[in-house]
């Protein structure tokens, strides 16, 4: 029987070591923890999509009374931009999170639906999407969003 071996690198670092551009998008990611509306988790997660040209999407996590209905921020802002800029590629996701009002001491990961999502995009435009993960002990930098979801379902097998 073969083994197939799949592997995931990752950079660890300090805030003060990212670029200008990744800090200016992990602060956006921090902002928006603020505008979060999750009465029932109180797990208030805020993200900032840069697209290719530069520009800053944002969002953050909405709640419903009916859970299901509720959406990730990461989606919220990947939305959000998809829909104002569908000519213009995403190219890196900041994500950030609070609770108790506190940041999570852990980088936040974004969910499987969340990276499947995502991982459309990196399939539409032929371009990856770093990935940003804010925690108070340090930022997650991860490659590509396919890399946090290996085996993926791409659709490249429909009709
Ligand atoms: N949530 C996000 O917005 N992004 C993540 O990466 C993880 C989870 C939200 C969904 C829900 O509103 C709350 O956090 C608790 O799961």
């Amino acid at each position: 029987m073969k083994e197939l071996n799949i592997s995931l690198k990752i950079q660890f670092c300090e805030l003060n070591e990212l670029s200008q551009s990744d800090l200016e998008l992990v602060e956006a990611a921090k902002e928006m923890t603020l505008t979060s509306y999750a009465p029932y988790s109180r797990f208030q997660v805020g993200a900032a999509i840069r697209l290719a040209d530069g520009r800053i999407f944002r969002g953050s996590n909405q709640e419903n009374a009916v859970f299901p209905v509720g959406l990730c921020a990461e989606r919220t802002a990947f939305f959000a931009a998809q829909s104002s800029a569908p000519e213009v590629p995403p190219v890196c996701i900041a994500i950030a999170a609070q609770t108790q009002g506190h940041f999570t001491q852990q980088p936040v990961t974004p969910c499987g639906s969340c990276r499947q999502a995502l991982l459309e995009s990196e399939m539409r435009y032929d371009q990856p999407i770093r990935v940003l993960l804010f925690g108070t002990e340090g930022v997650y930098i991860v490659p590509s969003v396919k890399s946090l979801l290996p085996l993926t379902f791409d659709g490249s097998e429909l009709a």
